[in-house]
């Protein structure tokens, strides 16, 4: 059964939405922890829009909980981690105008540049795993890179409208999640899985961790953010 990590981020939009200091993410963190998941997973944005840096120091300080920053390759924000120290940094494609990142690094391209950032991180002892596509060419340079771990994104799975290409991007990430372990890579996966998608992925075979957040912040709206997790947790099992 994988791991369930909670992106707490749009607790922090709600908090920015009034500039004042509720909701805490803080608060929400110790909940979804108690409630049984494995990790707290936050995005610090180049430009700061929910989590700010003092977000993750005190995260970073919750006793028992597993950090996992997800943060783009910005020299300034690569600092910013090795400063805050999270157990694993998830390094994501950033664009200012996105209302979340939308597809997964391009690792083959940028190759050079994310294996000095990996080196970094790793030089902190920071875990490092790389979001990207389900796609083998991306899988063969990541390892390339020196990451260790991978996030295959499910957003084209999540996003799609007809049950047959559902299937073909389940067996999609099926397919690649199977070629990055027989590689030695860790497997996770997120982005866009919600109560009623998320079965299948859970399903697939070596996948390490779900990393979860818009769904399960939405549902806490309405039945509050332990029973949203536990909720989550039950479907993974
Ligand atoms: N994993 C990564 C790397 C992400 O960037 C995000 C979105 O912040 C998620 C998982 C969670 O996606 P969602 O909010 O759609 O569940």
């Amino acid at each position: 059964m994988p791991k369930l990590g909670v992106n707490i981020d749009h607790v922090a939009t709600l908090r920015e939405a009034r500039k004042i200091d509720m909701p805490d993410p803080v608060d929400a963190a110790y909940l979804c922890l108690k409630a049984g998941c494995n990790s707290i997973v936050c995005h610090l944005r180049e430009d700061r829009r929910h989590i700010k840096d003092d977000d993750v120091l005190k995260l970073r300080k919750i006793a028992n909980a597993r950090l996992n920053l997800e943060m783009s390759v910005a020299p300034d924000i690569v600092e910013a981690a090795c400063r805050l120290r999270p157990d694993q940094s998830t390094i994501v494609p950033e664009r200012r105008e996105e209302v979340t990142t939308e597809g997964g690094l391009d690792v083959v391209k940028f190759e050079k540049k994310i294996r000095k950032v990996v080196a970094r991180l790793e030089e902190m002892h920071i875990d490092v795993s790389l979001f990207i596509n389900p796609v083998r060419k991306q899988i063969d340079a990541s390892i390339n890179s020196g990451a260790r771990v991978i996030e295959l994104h499910t957003g084209r799975y999540a996003n799609t409208n007809s049950e047959s290409a559902r299937r073909k991007q389940l067996d999609v990430l099926r397919a690649t999640a199977e070629y990055a372990l027989s590689k030695g890579l860790e497997v996770n996966a997120g982005h866009g899985l919600n109560y009623d998608n998320v079965w299948d992925v859970a399903r697939i075979d070596g996948i390490n961790e779900l990393n979860i957040g818009h769904s399960i912040i939405s549902r806490s709206v309405f039945t509050g953010l332990y029973a949203a997790v536990k909720e989550m947790l039950e479907l993974i099992k």
